[in-house]
């Protein structure tokens, strides 16, 4: 029988990467996030390219209620989940402390901690049944602070609280719990950070190469295919020209 993962923040980046990586292993998925007709053509090329079954759940992490009622129709429907993979988050803004939007902070901590707390518990009742897995997409930003990260750095820092806390919690009903800790990743993340300014965008991937969505993608894979008594409890990965949250090594930057 094919097994089932289910990645949040499915219609971009990481987590688009993650939803093609596993359905062409033969998974079949279970995709969310807020824009229902990407999602929708997403569908229809990987369940045809792979022959998986392919599942739409439309929501915002920030929401609960649907969050939990997005868990609820499935289970009217009996659905079985072997990997939960916490991707879907965002960061908006790069300026300090003192200067930063309040309401980026709002959105940020209700995305990318609040969304994943609300999406760990509403499906958690499925990862139980088929002890499962589940990942958490953090950041080389929940190792160490840079300058002006202040309340993404800070989000990610939680993440990796919650999964620490949930590695310990989970244990007795035999659940891994992973986090996957990205440095730069060439996605639509810098330009919605920058909020649509393309010059800041493209400048915060100039002078080296980044990772790309396929190599964490490939990562968050290899966690999931390990023996059943293996577990990776956390995994950081950069590009080679980048050491960790801070230090780079660029060429004609
Ligand atoms: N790119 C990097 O350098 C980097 C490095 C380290 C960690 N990360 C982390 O990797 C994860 C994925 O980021 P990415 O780089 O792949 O960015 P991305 O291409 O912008 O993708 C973000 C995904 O999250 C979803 N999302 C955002 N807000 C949401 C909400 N409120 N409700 C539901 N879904 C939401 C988006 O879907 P919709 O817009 O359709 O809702 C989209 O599918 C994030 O947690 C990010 O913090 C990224």
């Amino acid at each position: 029988m094919k097994k089932t993962v289910l990645v949040t923040g499915a219609t971009s980046g990481i987590g688009l990467a993650c939803a093609e990586k596993f359905a062409s292993n033969n998974y079949n998925i279970i995709i969310t996030g807020r824009r229902a007709a990407l999602l929708e053509n997403i569908k229809a090329e990987l369940s045809e390219k792979y022959k998986i079954n392919c599942t739409i759940l439309c929501f915002d992490v920030q929401d609960k209620d649907a969050v939990f009622a997005a868990a609820d129709t499935l289970e009217k429907e009996n659905y079985k989940i072997d990997i939960l993979i916490n991707n879907a988050g965002l960061a908006l803004g790069r300026e300090a402390f003192d200067e930063a939007e309040i309401n980026d902070w709002e959105t940020m901590i209700n995305t990318n901690l609040m969304g994943l707390l609300y999406v760990s518990r509403a499906f958690m009742p499925f990862v139980k049944e088929s002890k499962g897995q589940i990942i958490n997409i953090g950041s080389v930003a929940g190792r160490e602070v840079y300058e002006n990260g202040n309340v993404y750095c800070a989000g990610k820092f939680a993440v990796d609280a919650i999964t620490k806390s949930m590695r310990i919690d989970l244990l007795k009903y035999g659940i891994k719990v992973t986090s996957v800790n990205p440095g730069a990743v060439e996605t639509a993340f810098s330009a919605i950070r920058f909020k649509g300014d393309a010059a800041k965008a493209k400048a915060a991937y100039r002078g080296y190469k980044p990772l790309t969505p396929e190599d964490v993608a490939d990562a968050v894979f290899y966690c999931c295919a390990l023996p059943p008594h293996v577990c990776i409890n956390d995994l950081s990965l950069t590009c080679l020209q980048q050491a960790n949250a801070t230090v780079f090594h660029k060429e004609n930057p």
